[in-house]
């Protein structure tokens, strides 16, 4: 079962400022950093740290051989990143004031310049049954979607960020959609009060009660992650607990890695004709490893660099 994750992939350009920059001022910073970054970069580092053979599609401009390179680096096929000449690869610019605050400025660039076309191309060489992941950072996320289940695709959604255009898509025939809390809850309802009231698991059953063949796993910072299989009641995972949080950056897309490893185990068990109890047994063993990545990884400074390995993750577990 192959594993096509189309999505975002940025360079984060990070320096120190004495200040945060205001109109009309020039500023010198004191030191510039380089990091690779995007929701859909990361995520592809995380399932290929998970031990998952997959392929990333994406847009990079000029400036952007840094981004495949690092995803080459990692083991993940990149026959379908391509490059355009005329727009620059995405990017911030971040301040960090000397307080440790930060103020980002972001240009979506070529995260913003897929086609239809470059999604049939991308998703040419999958068969039946493969699993395509999507995060909300770049753009034709309905025609991935579409496409993807016109091939029989199986769909894995991350849907930050968050926007009105999510609760539109055609979700219900998703096979799983893993979100944080104020996705699940602007998911449940663009109305915050109508969401507010309800506690964990009576967000999962109504969201469970609108997509009751989806998977949905919703993150809920240290607290954990509620779970909804189809058919299933919904459970509760709480999280690993780390003596220190360092760096709660890339948590999720550590998560949606290793997820969607437990989801692909579950799936390959599937197809092989095993027992539903032995299938759900084999997800909630997947998920308890995702738990554990994504706590490993709030202990770590960085995004991408934080993502652990499947050794250290398995070392933990065992
Ligand atoms: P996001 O960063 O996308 O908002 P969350 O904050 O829900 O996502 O974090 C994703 C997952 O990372 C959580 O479900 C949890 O398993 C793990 N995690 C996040 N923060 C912590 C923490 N402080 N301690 C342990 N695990 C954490
Ligand atoms: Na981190």
């Amino acid at each position: 079962m192959h594993v096509l994750n189309i999505g975002s992939l940025n360079i984060d350009n990070v320096y120190q400022v004495p200040h945060f920059l205001r109109g009309g001022e020039t500023v010198a910073a004191y030191r510039r950093t380089l990091h690779v970054g995007g929701k859909g970069l990361n995520q592809s580092v995380a399932l290929a740290r998970a031990g998952i053979a997959s392929s990333h599609a994406g847009i990079i401009g000029r400036d952007g051989e840094v981004l495949k390179n690092f995803l080459e680096a990692e083991g993940v096929n990149v026959a379908h990143v391509e490059m355009r000449a005329d727009e620059a690869s995405g990017h911030t610019v971040i301040q960090i004031s000397p307080e440790g605050e930060n103020a980002i400025l972001y240009y979506p660039g070529t995260n913003t310049c897929l086609t239809r076309e470059f999604v049939k191309n991308a998703v040419s060489d999958l068969k039946q049954g493969d699993v395509l992941l999507l995060q909300n950072e770049t753009n034709a996320i309905r025609d991935a979607i579409e496409i993807g289940l016109e091939k029989g695709l199986r769909i894995v959604f991350n849907p930050a960020p968050f926007d009105r255009s999510v609760p539109l898509l055609p979700l219900n025939q998703t096979a799983a959609l893993i979100l944080n809390e104020g996705e699940a809850r602007g998911l449940y309802s663009m109305d915050e009060a109508a969401a507010e009231n309800l506690d964990d698991l009576e967000l999962l059953t109504a969201l469970g009660e609108r997509y009751p063949n989806t998977t949905l796993l919703i993150t809920l910072g240290a607290r954990g992650v509620a779970v909804r299989i189809p058919g299933q009641s919904p459970k509760l995972f709480p999280a690993y607990r780390v003596d220190a949080v360092v760096d709660t950056t890339a948590a999720g897309d550590t998560f949606t890695g290793y997820a969607v490893r437990a989801l692909t185990l579950a799936w390959n068990a599937e197809e092989k004709g095993e027992d539903p109890a032995r299938c759900r047994a084999i997800l909630e063993d997947g998920i308890k490893y995702a738990v554990t990545a994504a706590a490993l990884s709030v202990t770590r400074a960085g995004a991408a660099e934080s993502i652990p390995h499947f050794e250290v993750v398995d070392a933990v577990v065992a």
